[in-house]
């Protein structure tokens, strides 16, 4: 049977949930799942808003038959091609032979990529402004390209106060019945994964983020509908919507440390314990320690985003680094990761270079400050290394306990 709920007094959510999936994009492991949105909007004509992922395909034509009571389906909008929301257009096209596919240029040379389906005569093409009246509702086109893909588009219904946002403001987590941000305690709920989603998903495109951000900031938004997790609204959106700003621009959000080491028999991790030790003792309230062997990596990334300090501990392994810790910090140079404080611990026990490739790598990524001198061990930390040790931990719980108000 249909699960449907109205958002408004014409549009109704007619998306869906998948907790059964355990890798997002078959690498992000998801503890509940992910939900997919969509909405059909219903006026002197319908329009539907995106599609959902194959996974919950067959509830969605449910919901959306329900839905329509009767009527036919006039519009399709395809705000973003991935197959994690445009898995049904083909059934849609069967079921609705008359419905026109509205997208801008990009949408539809992807339509033809991923599917054999015929779509000429059937595809309505917008440009970045363009509005399209479905009655009461107009709909506005914004194109928001590489928000995360480069064919994205925002649609604002003009009536409502809506913006439809694909990718952009969502998070990981299933369908739990409460649709809206302020019927869940999202910061319970929801806030680190969509740090995590963010991050991960979108991280790389800062400078398009905030170009999003900036043609929106001159809309009258209530509501923000993502293609996954809660609708935002109230309060809730205004705090996304800043955790954005902060996000696409590279600014952490919090003073503290985040320790990520790679360690193969304890003595790598022996030493950041260490160090996690002295930086508490020094008045460091923030601190986070991860084994990359352990966490997933999309956790460190996410956290790398948060906090201010960052620290890499690695052994040498064939003459280069850990192979789970050049993932991590190749990961975060893919994602044009910047603007930290870092510091170095480099472990090798007869032609040692962790450290040194470390360094080399968090350089050539672009505002990365070194914080105290990098910190070698030979195969373990031994006590004449104390002194060393101690310094760096002060020379980094000064950074981190400095009050530069210009810094968060
Ligand atoms: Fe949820 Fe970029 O797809």
């Amino acid at each position: 049977m249909e699960v449907v709920r109205n958002i408004t007094q014409d549009t109704v959510w007619v998306g869906g949930g998948d907790v059964r999936l355990a890798l997002f994009e078959n690498m992000f492991p998801l503890e509940n799942g992910v939900s997919y949105n969509s909405f059909l909007i219903s006026d002197e004509k319908t329009a539907l808003v995106d599609t959902v992922d194959e996974s919950v395909g067959r509830r969605f034509i449910e919901n959306i038959k329900a839905s329509l009571n009767g009527r036919s389906l006039d519009y399709l909008i395809i705000n973003h091609m991935e197959p994690d929301h445009c898995a049904n257009i083909e059934e849609i096209c069967r079921l609705f032979p008359k419905v026109q596919i509205v997208g801008n240029k990009k949408t539809f040379q992807m339509i033809q990529q991923f599917y054999d389906m015929d779509i000429s005569g059937r595809t309505l093409e917008v440009k970045d402004g363009d509005s399209l009246s479905l009655g009461t509702h107009t709909l506005r086109f914004i194109f928001a390209p590489m928000v995360h893909w480069p064919e994205v588009m925002f649609t604002y219904d003009d009536y409502d106060k809506i913006l439809f946002s694909a990718d952009a403001f969502g998070t990981f987590g299933g369908y739990t019945g409460n649709l809206f941000s302020d019927e869940v305690d999202y910061e319970e709920v929801y806030f680190n994964e969509a740090r995590r989603y963010y991050t991960n998903i979108v991280g790389k495109y800062g400078v398009q983020v905030q170009a999003a951000l900036k043609k929106m900031s001159a809309m009258d938004i209530r509501m923000i509908c993502p293609l996954h997790g809660p609708i935002l609204r109230g309060d809730g959106m205004q705090r996304i919507l800043d955790k954005y700003a902060l996000w696409s621009s590279y600014q952490p959000e919090e003073r503290g440390v985040l320790l990520t080491y790679a360690s193969m028999y304890g003595n790598t991790e022996n030493a950041v314990q260490l160090l996690a030790n002295l930086l508490a003792q020094n008045g460091v309230k923030n601190i986070r320690v991860y084994d990359v062997s352990k966490t997933h990596f999309s956790t460190i990334v996410a956290d790398a985003f948060r906090f201010s300090h960052l620290v890499f501990a690695s052994p040498t392994y064939n003459l280069r680094l850990y192979s789970a810790m050049e993932n991590v910090i190749g990961d975060l140079a893919a994602l044009n990761f910047q603007n930290r404080e870092v510091s170095v611990i480099g472990n090798g026990s007869w032609a040692p270079a962790a450290g040194k490739i470390m360094v080399n790598k968090l350089s050539e990524m672009k505002d990365m400050r070194f914080i105290g001198e990098a910190l070698e061990i030979k195969s373990a930390l031994k006590k004449d290394q104390y002194p060393e040790m101690e310094n760096l931990a002060k020379a980094i719980s000064a950074s981190v306990l400095c009050a530069d108000e210009n810094r968060v």
